[in-house]
């Protein structure tokens, strides 16, 4: 079965053709088209001008992702391979969303294929079922750790769709402190990556930052003190008269990350065990945080279970994921997808609490 997806909840076009054959997933593309140098002068995503993009750029990507996956068939669209198509519908800017949506549901009426709307988080933990293709159900029960620049969950997923909340954070999301902390210390967004590398040439025991909510008993996180701890020490060793040397950002940047991912592993750790996991799923864009892999690594090794980690190339927005969960929607229940009941919704939740 080939399934075609669509993404643009943010500021990524992606396009991507998976097949599924044989209870193997095969990615036969997967493009992206960024408008991250778009966003930086703003210093964050726009959403109106996220909307005006993916609506100039959507047809294109389409088109390049078919090609890539189809070659050069010359064919008319409406006699392309596709069995299944794919569209995120949630969560995300409204107006972003709309684009994608709108472009999905056309296309299904046009080449009268169903029509699945994905939630964007049920996408990024299938970024863990696209790495060598095998639908492992021994994974099950997972415990999802779920790291973006709109989410810190922790998620316990029974099966496919089946999800409970038994952790999420009480105001900032662990990437979007990771942004703020960025632009802190001058770094143009999205700063996750950025500070990330500047981490690595940084001291993390330099300056003691808090680890918000650490000892609390629930699964909970709260990143907004930490970020608000970073600007009170580069106003104290600055006293606002002068601008941080590059040592101090570097050991800024480093002390932050350790602080961010100690309190990520220590909560992941106590969630595993209370709920007697067999794997550990990492996903969403702070996935692709080296140190936070590392330790993750390191974390299932020594409580003896399964860690599952995306390959780097589906750690950010991508539709590839968006396709693979569809697989298992259409999996579950294999009629019934018409393009007509697939509506956005900007403020979808994943799992239940
Ligand atoms: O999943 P994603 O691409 O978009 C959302 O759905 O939010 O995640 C983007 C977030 C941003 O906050 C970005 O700074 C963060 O992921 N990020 C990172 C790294 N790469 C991306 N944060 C820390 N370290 C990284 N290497
Ligand atoms: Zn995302």
């Amino acid at each position: 079965m080939k399934i075609v997806a669509i993404e643009t909840s943010c500021d990524e076009t992606a396009v991507a053709v998976i097949e599924v054959i044989d209870d193997r997933i095969i990615v036969l593309s997967n493009i992206i088209s960024s408008q991250v140098a778009l966003h930086e002068q703003f210093g964050g995503v726009v959403p109106a001008l996220a909307a005006r993009e993916h609506a100039a750029n959507i047809q294109l990507v389409y088109e390049a992702a078919l090609k890539e996956a189809f070659g050069n068939l010359k064919l008319e669209i409406r006699n392309y391979p596709i069995d299944l198509i794919a569209v995120t519908r949630g969560p995300g800017l409204g107006p972003a969303l709309l684009v994608g949506i709108t472009f999905a549901r056309t296309l299904a009426w046009k080449l009268q294929k169903p029509l699945i709307g994905v939630d964007h988080m049920d996408g990024h933990v299938h970024s863990n079922w696209l790495g060598d293709g095998t639908l492992n159900a021994d994974v099950f029960p997972a415990l999802n750790l779920i790291v973006s620049g709109g989410h810190t969950d922790i998620m316990l997923m029974r099966n496919h769709g089946d999800y409970q909340l038994i952790g999420e954070t009480l105001d900032d999301a662990v990437g979007e402190a990771f942004d703020k902390v960025g632009r802190l210390i001058g770094l143009a967004y999205p700063g996750g990556p950025k500070v990330s590398k500047l981490a690595l040439s940084g001291n993390p025991q330099k300056y003691p930052l808090p680890r918000p909510m650490l000892t609390s008993k629930n699964f909970d996180f709260s990143y907004s003190g930490l970020k608000t701890a970073v600007l009170y020490l580069i106003r104290d060793l600055t006293g606002g008269t002068r601008e941080l040397t590059d040592i101090e950002k570097a050991d800024i940047a480093a002390s932050f990350q350790e602080a961010a991912i100690d309190v990520l592993i220590q909560k992941t750790k106590r969630a595993a065990q209370a709920h007697s996991v067999a794997s550990i799923m990492l996903s969403g864009g702070v996935s692709a945080n080296t140190l936070l892999r590392e330790r993750l690594t390191t974390l299932c090794s020594s409580i003896g279970i399964q860690c599952m980690l995306p390959e780097m190339k589906y750690t950010t927005d991508n539709a590839a994921m968006i396709a693979a969960a569809a697989y298992f929607m259409w999996q579950k229940n294999p009629s019934g997808w018409k393009w007509e009941d697939c509506q956005m919704d900007a403020n979808l939740r994943l799992g239940t609490r």
